[in-house]
């Protein structure tokens, strides 16, 4: 692939989003983000693309009238952008299943969780309320079932009895900044792919989600 063409989606802090254009400017992604495009105005995310001057969209999907109009005219900028990756980076809306088969295969998203557990919302607060032992985060493929695609990557941190769902969140941040950053990099390598079968990483299936801590 030439250097592969990316767009990602927020709706606000776009800390991950900042993670991956360092990661890009640095020259550890073989790729370029041609575009932001936010569900939300006027979020911090928006700031750091315009600060990169990388196009910074508004599609606020509060002025459609459901969600399939909404994810109508998303795809449509999106697709202005001939896209080789589409990236969800706190992107918090749920895609419709014509969406997310347009970008079958080529799109990708970050979950505060260790997939399977906890898909959906407070996932901080759901691992804490378990007494689980440990949290992290989950990188995947998007398919129809929320937050339910094949998982690449994921990384792993220790719960501590003093956390909260704040403090857990703030300590899982920094994982998600190296995680995505590494899957987006393979998938710009022409290394990682979707397939029938399901995630291939040069060539090789994944039969688990490989672990941040193991590599
Ligand atoms: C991140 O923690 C990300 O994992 C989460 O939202 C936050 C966005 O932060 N995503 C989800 O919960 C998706 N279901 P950011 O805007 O600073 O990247």
């Amino acid at each position: 692939m030439n250097s592969c063409r990316i767009v990602v989606l927020i709706s606000g802090s776009g800390s991950n989003l900042q993670a991956l254009i360092d990661a890009s400017k640095r020259g550890e992604i073989d790729g370029r983000i041609v575009a932001v495009i936010s569900n939300r105005p006027g979020v911090k995310g928006l700031e750091r693309a315009a600060a990169s001057n990388i196009p910074a969209i508004t599609i606020d999907h509060t002025t459609y009238p459901d969600r399939t109009s909404f994810d109508q005219a998303l795809a449509a900028k999106i697709d202005e952008y001939a896209p080789d990756l589409v990236v969800l980076a706190g992107f918090m809306r749920i895609l419709t299943d014509e969406f997310v088969q347009h970008y079958s295969g080529r799109m990708l998203n970050i979950h505060p969780s260790r997939l399977p557990k906890y898909q959906g919302l407070h996932t901080h607060q759901r691992a804490i309320d378990a007494g689980d032992a440990e949290h992290g985060a989950s990188v995947h493929f998007v398919t129809a079932e929320l937050d339910g695609g094949p998982v690449v990557l994921q990384s792993r941190l220790a719960i501590r009895a003093e956390h909260t769902p704040d403090s857990l969140a703030a300590e899982l941040l920094p994982q998600e900044h190296r995680i995505y950053p590494l899957v987006v990099a393979w998938f710009c390598a022409g290394r990682l792919a979707l397939t029938p079968e399901g995630v291939t990483l040069d060539g090789r299936k994944l039969d688990t989600p490989l672990q941040l801590d193991a590599l």
